[in-house]
């Protein structure tokens, strides 16, 4: 029998500035949760990836000085990046996409046509108000006090030639869906949705855009590009072939799909994603949940308020299983949480050292010594059981399913509740027993205190089991010390007391969760807080120092610098440098200049261009050619590498104005 097929999603992120601890929270809880059910067996597709087109993008790329292109490469593939922190944070995808990709791009405008093609996208004026850091638009009586009702930022009127959707046409289908099906949980955003979006009535939406080029051009329209959204929220089905022939796994049970995505991203997620599936004719998700936000001091963490959390400060210094286990076990999946350093450091002091890291490390330590790292066989039924036996053996049993009941109502913060539980009881079992009594009189409790050593073993087991999508790396290790080998690490063994074989090879290892001391922490953490940000400020652009000697007025005035047009352009013959350029200076002969920039420029990108000359330096020869002058270039060094930039000036300046 073919296993289920289970695809899940993350949002794919902006990658217009490092990603903070707020967006590993759901890229790691969606990770657990695809953890969760390849532990299961079921077969899972685990898509994460990158939504890169926008006018926010396109913009940051015109601040650094590069292309939209080479802006985002760099924040995705480049060192410190979206897929290096994803590798540091162990998170399992099966696929990355970025909506840049070729394959994508071309199945956006497939979509696009389909949906025009069948009356869904028509051509019409937008009138409206634009918010730009959040690419969305709003009517006026959606915004709040004037403002973006998402982020609170000032808008923008826009007007525009542009293309609709009608999603107008689906709103009766979308509140049926909302209200009378379990496809958004958890269900409070449905009443948000509702009372918000659909009661006001849903309107059509704008999608294509004039006003900016980096997008996904609408290949029947040329100079629009498709809405942002639209091009992003279709890469749930174009990541598995929808549209095009990279993968071929669309119509192969893996759509419909789970989406996992941050609250304020679910009005996107539930009534234009699903209006899109509608108009496409394909199937809708099988569930959005809607998790909550991480807060700082109770205030939304972001860039501008200089308050973002760096995971690889935190990973780094407590370990990344630490801090997957932190978020997840905090923060009620549905809802908002105030993170902070305390509150991560007293986790893992009280959860991960104290709890889970005292009974490993007492029980192997006990098996160590007592019996040589080996229980004797038949142990697991000698002298017993006594009611603390049974009583932590039921629970461990029953752990499993209460587990699962959690796990699939999206509340893996329940979960690990559930299996804390089971192990404060096991150490409570410990000081019941205490083994290290009974190891006084081996002849007389030897048999007992097998028993309860394999107790001990067994349960940890069951709980390792369970926490190995929370703490895959430490999970293996945590096996490794007990000697659970492939067979009592499954899902099936969770329930079953006894998978453990009891002459087991139990090895006392490295302490898993090592006490963290807050105070020291506190403060290492906020160095290393301040150095990442010095790091972040050191320049890669390099500027030459203003020279400190003046020139007096007159002198100054002797440069004649001109604005000159390029005639032609061409490089000079076996010099690997030098470019040779006739001008128009403005007094009707020809000017000639010879200019040493063939690294940098092509000629034939030249010609036309305004730029600016002195024209009063003695002619000079190189090559054999005679040089009158010399264009003016902005230089500095990027990243070790000289860089130039001819002076290029508006076009409209006539050939010989002087600048002065
Ligand atoms: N590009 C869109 C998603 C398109 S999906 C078709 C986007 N990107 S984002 O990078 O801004 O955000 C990605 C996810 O990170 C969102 O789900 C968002 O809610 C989540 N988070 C960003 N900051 C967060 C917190 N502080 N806390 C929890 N999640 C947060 O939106």
């Amino acid at each position: 029998m073919e296993n289920k097929k289970f695809y899940i999603t993350t949002p794919i992120y902006y990658p217009s500035d490092k990603l903070h601890i707020g967006h590993t929270y759901c890229t790691v809880a969606t990770d657990t949760l695809a953890r969760y059910h390849r532990l299961r067996g079921e077969d899972v597709m685990f898509l994460t990836g990158t939504d890169e087109h926008g006018q926010k993008i396109e913009d940051k790329a015109r601040e650094a000085g590069v292309t939209p292109k080479e802006f985002v490469d760099r924040i995705v593939e480049g060192p410190g990046g979206v897929l290096d922190l994803w590798k540091l944070m162990n998170i399992s995808n099966d696929r990355f996409i970025r909506t840049t990709d070729d394959y994508h791009v071309a199945s956006v405008q497939r979509i696009f046509r389909r949906m025009y093609d069948s009356g869904d996208i028509y051509k019409g004026t937008y009138k409206g108000k634009y918010c730009k850091p959040c690419e969305s638009f709003w009517t006026e009586s959606q915004l709040v006090d004037g403002k973006c009702p998402d982020c609170g930022r000032e808008v923008q009127d826009a007007e525009e030639e542009a293309y609709f959707f009608r999603l107008s046409k689906y709103a009766g289908r979308i509140r049926d869906l909302l209200e009378n099906t379990d496809f958004l949980e958890p269900r409070s955003r449905v009443n948000e949705m509702v009372k918000n979006f659909i009661d006001p009535g849903l309107e059509d939406l704008c999608v294509s855009r004039t006003s900016f080029s980096w997008g996904v051009p609408v290949d029947f329209d040329p100079g629009h590009v498709v809405y942002v959204w639209v091009d992003a929220l279709t890469n749930y089905i174009t990541a598995l072939g929808y549209e095009n022939d990279r993968y071929g796994d669309y119509g192969k049970g893996w759509w419909p799909g789970v989406n996992i995505v941050g609250k304020e991203i679910v009005r996107f997620h539930s009534i234009i994603w699903p209006a899109i599936l509608m108009s496409l004719g394909e199937p809708l998700p099988k569930k959005c949940f809607g998790h909550g936000w991480l807060l700082l001091d109770g205030g939304k963490m972001s860039k501008s308020k200089g308050n973002v959390v760096d995971p690889y400060i935190l990973a780094e210094k407590f370990g990344v299983d630490a801090l997957r286990f932190f978020l997840m076990r905090t923060f009620p999946f549905g809802s908002d949480g105030n993170f902070s350093n305390e509150l991560l450091i007293q986790t893992i002091n009280t959860d991960l050292a104290n709890d889970l890291g005292n009974l490993v490390s007492r029980t192997t330590a006990m098996t160590g010594k007592y019996f040589g790292g080996s229980l004797p066989a038949g142990c697991a039924d000698w002298d017993g059981p006594e009611s603390c036996d049974t009583e932590l053996r039921e629970a461990a049993m029953a752990l499993r399913s209460a587990y699962e009941k959690d796990m699939e109502s999206f509340a893996p913060h329940t979960a690990l509740a559930d299996v804390f539980k089971v192990i404060q009881r096991a150490n409570k079992y410990i000081d019941e027993n205490t083994p290290w009594k009974l190891s006084k009189d081996m002849e007389a409790n030897g048999r007992r205190l097998a028993r309860v050593l394999y107790t001990l073993l067994e349960t940890t087991r069951i709980c390792g089991v369970l926490l190995t999508p929370f703490m895959p790396g430490s999970m293996e290790k945590l096996f490794a010390q007990i000697g659970a080998t492939a067979g009592c690490r499954t899902w099936d063994s969770a329930a079953q007391w006894g998978a453990l074989p009891e002459t087991a090879a139990v090895n006392k290892g490295e302490n898993l969760f090592p006490r963290v001391e807050m105070d020291k922490a506190l403060e290492e953490l906020e160095a290393a807080a301040e150095a990442a940000k010095q790091a972040a400020f050191r320049p890669d652009i390099e500027i030459e120092p203003q020279l400190a000697e003046k020139v007096d007025f007159d002198t100054f005035c002797k440069s004649d610098f001109r604005v000159v047009k390029v005639k032609s352009c061409d490089a000079v013959k076996k010099s690997a440098k030098l470019l040779r350029f006739t001008l128009d200076d403005g007094t009707g002969v020809d000017r000639q200049i010879l200019s040493g920039i063939h690294q940098w420029y092509e000629p034939e990108d030249l010609v036309g261009k305004t730029l600016v000359a002195i024209v009063n330096l003695p002619p000079r020869k190189m090559m054999g050619l005679e040089s009158n002058g010399m264009l003016i270039s902005a230089v500095h060094t990027e990243k070790g590498e000289e860089a130039l930039h001819l002076l290029m000036v508006d076009d409209a300046i006539p050939a010989g104005a002087k600048l002065c």
